[in-house]
């Protein structure tokens, strides 16, 4: 998968694609990130990238020039699956979408200011919206982040164990059960035996239990969708 990044403020993203689960999937080339700095694109000589909006209002508006010349010189290299842009009004992401998009061959996720980008981009170029919850940031890069690390690990070789991201919560539509480690008994608390009995069956039973007892505590909205499901 590659994905192309386009942003007004690409320190903001430096350091959550270079460590942890990202980094490492760019270092052994599992996944091709490049970042792109939007001013370098702006043909204004002091490289502006937004200005006042039309019939007023708070805030500056995403001009459509450098957007349109980055992707324009992007779509001449290669062909794009998708150009996602991160915003508040939009679908919320869930895992099924993040399982859909993770795999994609060449996206583009172009990162905006919340008060927004002239419409013509969204109407011209954006393929896909999405939100990554009904709460308001001030830009699209965290959200863009959030996209791309659920993604991300989701690329074959990226998880070192094949079976943990399908483990995940919500990959079967459940909240995942409670995971403990060592020591056995911690301050007094100790481990549910029924983990240590080696029983794999009684386990598997244990964990699917759990998880349907937290799923319907916690996110009752998903234990009914579960239940109405089976
Ligand atoms: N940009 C600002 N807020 C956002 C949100 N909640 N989701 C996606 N993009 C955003």
């Amino acid at each position: 998968m590659r994905i192309d990044l386009i942003s007004a403020v690409p320190e903001l993203l430096t350091g959550p694609l270079n460590h942890s689960i990202i980094g490492r999937a760019r270092n052994s080339k599992k996944v091709d990130i490049v970042v792109h700095d939007l001013r370098l694109y702006s043909t204004d000589k002091h490289h502006k990238i937004d200005d006042y909006p039309f019939g007023g209002g708070a805030g500056l508006v995403m001009t459509p020039q450098p957007v349109f010349d980055c992707i324009e010189s992007l779509k001449r290299e290669r062909t794009y699956d998708a150009v996602i842009f991160p915003t508040p009004d939009a679908e919320v992401l869930d895992q099924k979408t993040v399982n859909r998009l993770s795999l994609l061959a060449n996206i583009i996720i172009l990162c905006g200011h919340y008060k927004g980008i002239d419409q013509r981009i969204r109407d011209e170029l954006v393929t896909h919206e999405i939100s990554i919850g009904d709460y308001v940031l001030s830009g699209g890069e965290l959200p863009a982040m959030v996209l791309i690390d659920s993604m991300v690990r989701l690329l074959p070789g990226v998880i070192g164990d094949a079976e943990s991201a399908l483990d995940d919560s919500f990959q079967d539509g459940l909240l995942s059960a409670p995971v403990y480690t060592r020591p056995a008994n911690f301050r007094g608390a100790k481990v549910p035996e029924i983990l240590a009995s080696g029983n794999h069956e009684k386990i598997r039973l244990w964990r699917d239990k759990k998880a349907l007892e937290l799923t319907r505590k916690k996110r009752p909205d998903l234990y009914k969708i579960f239940i109405n499901k089976k």
